[in-house]
């Protein structure tokens, strides 16, 4: 595997195994490689075939932390994350500075406003403009046939759906399972945040999730009455969680339903001790 940190060295190297033909599938990340972005890369590897190449960029992206976020205690282990993603049979690890990718007076951004500002985006005012900056940055670089990413971040997805639809870049975007824990609890590098205690109790967020997907499935139509009861539920098994928002939207347009009668899914993101957890699930294809 190698490892690259320039920008220009990895997009000379990309572009010429697209020109030359070569299958090529990106799987960007922030690193803190857990079975999650492992599962990502697994995906890559086998897309992309014995004669393609799957790469891999690791760069935690300064833009799309707001001022009071966790960038610098962002968790990082670069020996441990070339070592994981090299075990994955990935080619090219991208791994550049902030300094390479972004210049002192760089001031152009990449924004998707009908997707940004609700849900992540109420507490997360500049997070998806930095997530479409960056990404669209990668994929220039890279000009991937295709990229994968987590359905975890089920709204950045959208986000980049949405960008790459609108500005016609040619690469195919491949939405990616949710990973998670035998409870459970999806798999996010966030998680090392929690107390063994919270970790105990976290999977309760799916456990509502599911819940609210069998109520559908047993009828139930009112997402007043799903969020409700979703909202019950976490406060019987998690007193100490808040809710950030639970929302129940088209999986599409993030538009908010009042009726569950069409393709619907709920998202939640719930403070828990120091971490921040989001979840989904769809209710309704
Ligand atoms: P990061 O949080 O490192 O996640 C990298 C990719 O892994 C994302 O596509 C995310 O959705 C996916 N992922 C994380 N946990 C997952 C899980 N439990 N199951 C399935 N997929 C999972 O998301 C980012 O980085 C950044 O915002 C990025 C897109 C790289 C832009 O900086």
């Amino acid at each position: 595997m190698d490892i690259i940190r320039n920008p220009k060295e990895f997009q000379e190297r990309c572009w010429n195994w697209r020109c030359a033909g070569l299958n090529t599938v990106l799987v960007p990340s922030m690193g803190f490689f857990h079975e999650g972005h492992l599962r990502l890369m697994d995906a890559a590897r086998q897309r992309a075939g014995s004669a393609g190449k799957a790469m891999v960029s690791l760069f935690v992206n300064p833009t799309q932390f707001g001022p009071s976020e966790d960038l610098a205690a962002y968790p990082r282990d670069f020996e441990r994350d070339r070592d994981l993603a090299e075990s994955r049979g990935v080619d090219v690890l991208f791994a550049p500075e902030p300094e390479a990718m972004y210049a002192p007076d760089a001031g152009t951004w990449v924004e998707v406003p009908s997707l940004s500002t609700g849900l992540c985006g109420v507490s997360r005012p500049i997070h998806f403009r930095g997530v479409a900056t960056v990404v669209s940055k990668l994929l220039l670089l890279a000009m991937p046939r295709a990229a994968i990413f987590g359905q975890k971040d089920w709204q950045q997805l959208a986000v980049i759906r949405r960008m790459v639809r609108d500005l016609n870049i040619p690469v195919e975007i491949v939405g990616h399972p949710i990973v998670r824990e035998a409870d459970g609890l999806a798999l996010s590098s966030r998680n090392v945040y929690l107390t063994p205690e919270e970790r105990r109790l976290a999977p309760e967020i799916h456990a509502g999730l599911e819940q609210a997907r069998e109520a559908v499935q047993a009828g139930e139509a009112s997402a007043e009455r799903i969020v409700a009861a979703f909202a019950t539920h976490l406060a019987k098994k998690i007193p100490a969680a808040r809710i950030d928002y639970a929302q129940i939207v088209h999986p599409d347009s993030l538009a908010p339903l009042e009726c569950v009668d069409g393709p619907a899914l709920m998202v939640v993101a719930v403070f828990l001790g120091k971490a921040r957890l989001i979840d989904n699930m769809l209710l309704r294809t």
